[in-house]
This record gives structure tokens, C-alpha cells and sequence, in this order.
């Protein structure tokens, strides 16, 4: 059984006067454990996909199915992290990262613990007691990476989580959400408009249209792991690359059309 699979997915905003197709006729299939990126140009319904994943959003026709079955709710097994770090400032680190084991009622001594494993395994040990304000925009966002895991989902969605960092702390970033994902395996679906981050993250690099977002192409990606930054110098990589470039023009221009 897939850990998440969807069928025929539409998703449209609006009433009948001004309608906006977000999605249309998505199909996808994501197995456990998989790490899945969506690359696609602005508004082609990245965030309305995971939204209606994490049950963030409802369908308006189609299938989607979160372990064989219907999500009518938001469930604990999904982790996500946001383009903006969204911390609260009044609290600590190690407080921010808590947040959600004090709403889900976990027990408090094993979650601490859990925390300061989670920010030393990020880097952040010694941060513990610091603000938000006292971290830099990478720092804040290895917290709420850390927050996202905190209770153990099986599901981790990311929207654009580095996209607000510069080029150098995002590598890093992606170096360490790979070392992460790797010790602690988790179904991983990570949203990007950097082709080049889209294929060195994932197993397969899904491929999506300008509005209404459709899936142009899946991509399985074929590289070793553990990944490594020469590898984005490699035939392979840059035939992959074109590769996705060329579906993404392709039917931006069928689109313009
Ligand atoms: N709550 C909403 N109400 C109305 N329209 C919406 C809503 N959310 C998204 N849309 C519309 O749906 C389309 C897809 O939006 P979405 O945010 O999913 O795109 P995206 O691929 O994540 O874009 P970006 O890369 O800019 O983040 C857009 O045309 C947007 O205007
Ligand atoms: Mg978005």
C-alpha cells in the first residue's frame, strides 16, 4: 500500500463566478519512505497540493488516500515546515520546538529529551535558551525543522523551507535534511522552484504545469546515495536538469499559447 495516493485530484478556489482551477487531474502515488520533490513555476498549486495532503484543505473531487485511507482531519503523523520559520517569539528554542507535544499532551520529560536530541542533531546545541530574534534566518528554520519532528510523523511536508536562505545555508540545509532523513527514514514531499535542489534531494523530482497545476512529468533519479555536491557536475545530473527544464518551458509555453 502506497503511504499516499491520489487519484484524479482537482482542487478549485472561488464560487461559480470567479472560479480558479488550482489543480487539475493530479495522479500520484508516493511510497513509504520516498523522498519527493514538486518543482513547478509560481501558482501552479504546489502549496494546495500539500495542503490537501496534511487534510489542511479539502478536495473538491478525486481521491486522496493517507495510508489506504480518507484524511477528514488534520493527522499528528504529517510534520510540516513553511517557507517562513513562523516561531513564537516570546519563546525559547528548545519551547518552540516543544509547542506541539504540550498540544498533543506528550509526556514531558521524554519530549524534552527528544527536543535537545533533534537540536543537537541540527547544530543548534548550546541554543536551547536563545530567542528567535538571536538566531539568523538558517538557524530559525533548523528549528522549525526540529518543531516539524518533533512528534515523530511518519510524513514530513516541506513548502519552499529554504527558500528565504541564501544559496550557501541552503546547501548546507539540504546536506543535513538528507543526513536526517537518512538516520530516521520518513516519507518526505519537499517543494521547490530549484531544479538543481529538486533532483539532489530526491528519489523522484514530480514535474508540475502553470495553472491548473497537472503533473508534467515524474522523474526517478537515478544517483547513489549518500548524495554529494560533485554529483551536480556530473552528464547525469545536467541531462536530468535539462530534462525537467524542458517539460516545465514546454507547457509553460503550451500554456501561453
Ligand atoms: N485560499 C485560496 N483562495 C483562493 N485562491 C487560492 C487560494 N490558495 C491558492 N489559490 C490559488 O490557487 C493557485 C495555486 O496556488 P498555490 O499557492 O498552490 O501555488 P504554488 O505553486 O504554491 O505557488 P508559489 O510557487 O508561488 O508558492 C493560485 O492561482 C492561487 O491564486
Ligand atoms: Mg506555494
Amino acid at each position: 500500500m502506497s503511504k499516499i495516493h491520489i487519484e484524479g485530484l482537482y482542487k478549485a478556489y472561488g464560487n461559480r463566478k470567479a472560479r480558479i482551477t488550482a489543480l487539475e487531474n493530479v495522479n500520484l502515488s508516493i511510497e513509504q519512505n520516498e523522498f519527493v520533490t514538486l518543482v513547478g513555476p509560481s501558482g501552479c498549486g504546489k502549496s494546495t497540493l500539500l495542503k490537501l495532503i496534511a487534510a489542511l484543505a479539502r478536495p473538491t473531487r478525486g481521491k486522496l488516500l493517507f495510508d489506504g485511507a480518507q484524511l477528514l482531519r488534520p493527522t499528528r503523523d504529517v510534520g510540516i515546515v513553511f517557507q517562513e520559520p513562523v516561531l513564537l517569539q516570546w519563546r525559547t528554542v528548545l519551547d518552540n520546538v516543544l509547542l506541539p507535544t504540550e498540544i498533543l499532551g506528550l509526556n514531558k520529560a521524554t519530549s524534552r529529551a527528544r527536543a535537545m536530541e533533534l537540536i543537537n542533531l541540527v547544530g543548534l546545541g548550546g541554543f536551547e535558551k536563545r530567542f528567535p530574534r538571536e538566531l539568523s534566518g538558517g538557524m530559525q528554520q533548523r528549528v522549525s525543522l526540529c518543531r516539524a519532528l518533533i512528534h515523530n510523523p511518519s510524513v514530513l511536508l516541506m513548502d519552499e523551507p529554504f527558500a528565504a536562505l541564501d544559496a550557501m545555508t541552503r546547501e548546507e540545509l539540504c546536506f543535513e535534511l538528507m543526513r536526517i532523513w537518512s538516520a530516521d527514514k520518513k516519507t518526505v514531499i519537499f517543494v521547490t522552484h530549484n531544479i538543481a535542489e529538486a533532483i539532489l534531494l530526491a528519489d523522484r523530482v514530480v514535474a508540475m504545469t502553470p495553472r491548473p497545476g497537472r503533473i508534467a512529468r515524474i522523474v526517478e533519479i537515478d544517483l547513489a546515495r549518500p548524495r554529494t555536491i560533485d554529483m551536480e557536475f556530473t552528464q547525469t545530473f545536467k541531462a536530468y536538469s535539462d530534462q525537467i527544464r524542458s517539460v516545465i518551458y514546454q507547457s509553460q509555453g503550451a500554456a501561453r499559447s
